[in-house]
């Protein structure tokens, strides 16, 4: 695939990467995109490099524009390996180019590369880049996923090349999401935005919220927004705002997810009567088993329903590793205004749901307690408590979720 030009003489060269699998642990079925663009202005501007083995993609692209000797600007948004790993290569061919980065991605840099040959120029949130007939602004998003990160905002096309947010793993050949919608399910795409903030800007939503105003305060005019994988959002750049803000306002579905590990079936019979009792009172209930899920997946489905249940057998005193493992990476994502319980069985002697708990308050989560416990194997009068708890846990459910939505209707209807 060539490049694709977004905005008048304003190119996507980036690459697709059909076979990513795995993208530090973090599934990724569908595969994902590099994004980056090239300005072909008075002054040749190139933003954001490639991840190093797709390097020969993008300056293929680059070639067919242009001689990349006459590239004079690369701006680096945000230093993780993905998008700047080829930096090297490009300014072997571009030496005279100047970096603009911030300045915690300069010392970022200095760590991956030998820069003392390189010339950089520091930016912060207001700074400036003319390429001839062109502004970029720069706009510092720390944290927003990583200490450096930025934004660059191009005045007169109105457009935000927005690094990793707003981004999806997806790979297509698509470019916008108005192409992407005319040939597959809307609801794919949105999904692949759900999973990717799940995933990675979870713990971030208070910072997306204060971004998204700061944005707003400075009065930029966006019709168009680049991120850095997948779709570019030229239809519905309001609409992913406006479905970044619900998310970070902690909007969820009003749906339990109960997910569970076992050793011998009970805590998964455990869950049968549990989802009963949840469904009973009229709201909808997932069951997911976590050794047959890949844990992004998992981590996604909580962030997305407003209450969850954890379900655990007790080995050796203590949770069994994968729960464990499951919400250790729940709690490194700080999910926020989401009701927890749990529940499980035990041989010699119990402690699963009791550490799990203590895990649920660690995160500050609300919860419904005791969860329930049962000896070996689940009796018919271990099914009713569990069916009892499940009724419990739903009608909680309910009176939480309109604590945030005030309504009863849970806010997963596709946008796109
Ligand atoms: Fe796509 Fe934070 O790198």
């Amino acid at each position: 695939m060539g490049s694709v030009e977004i905005k008048p003489n304003i190119f996507w060269v980036g690459a697709i990467d059909w076979a990513v699998r795995d993208f530090h642990g973090y599934v990724t079925p569908n595969g994902t995109s590099y994004n980056n663009y090239l300005i072909l202005d008075k002054h040749v501007t190139l933003v954001d490099t490639v991840k190093h083995d797709f390097f020969e993609y993008t300056i293929d692209k680059v070639r067919a524009l242009v001689d990349p000797a006459k590239i004079e600007n690369i701006v680096i948004n945000h230093i993780e390996n993905d998008h700047m790993s080829s930096i090297d290569r490009f300014m072997e061919l571009t030496p005279n180019a100047t970096i603009y980065i911030t300045e915690r991605g300069k010392k970022g840099l200095d760590r991956f590369f030998d820069t003392s040959k390189w010339k950089f120029q520091i930016v912060k949130t207001g700074h400036t880049l003319s390429t001839g007939s062109k502004t970029i602004t720069f706009l510092e998003t720390p944290m927003l996923h990583w200490p450096d990160s930025m934004m660059s905002y191009v005045k007169e096309d109105r457009l935000l090349i927005s690094q990793d947010a707003f981004g999806q793993h997806l790979a297509s050949t698509s470019r916008f999401d108005d192409e992407y919608c005319d040939q597959y399910s809307v609801t794919e795409l949105e999904h692949a935005v759900r999973d990717y903030y799940a995933n990675i800007l979870m713990p971030f939503g208070t910072l997306v919220k204060n971004k998204i105003a700061e944005i707003q305060k400075l009065g930029l005019e966006i019709d168009m927004i680049a991120p850095d994988h997948g779709i570019i959002w030229r239809k519905s750049a309001g609409k992913i705002l406006q479905m970044y803000l619900d998310m970070a306002n902690d909007k969820a579905d009003l749906r339990v997810l109960i997910v569970y590990d076992t050793m011998w079936h009970s805590t998964e019979h455990m869950s049968i009567p549990l989802a009963d009792g949840i469904r009973s009172t009229g709201i909808d209930v997932e069951v997911m088993k976590l050794r047959a899920t890949p844990m992004s997946r998992a981590i996604k489905r909580v962030w997305e329903s407003r209450a969850f249940l954890v379900g655990t057998p007790t080995l050796n005193n203590i949770m069994f590793p994968s729960v464990a493992e499951f919400l250790q990476h729940l709690k490194g994502l700080r999910p926020k205004n989401r009701l927890a319980g749990a529940f499980g069985s035990f041989g010699w002697g119990g402690g699963a749901v009791k550490e799990a708990y203590g895990v649920f308050k660690q995160m500050g989560l609300e919860t419904v307690e005791p969860g329930v416990e049962v000896l070996y194997r689940p009796s018919a009068e271990d099914d009713k408590r569990c069916f009892e708890f499940g009724r419990l846990f739903g009608q909680k459910t309910i009176e939480f979720h309109k604590k945030f939505d005030g309504e009863l209707a849970g806010s997963c209807s596709p946008r796109f």
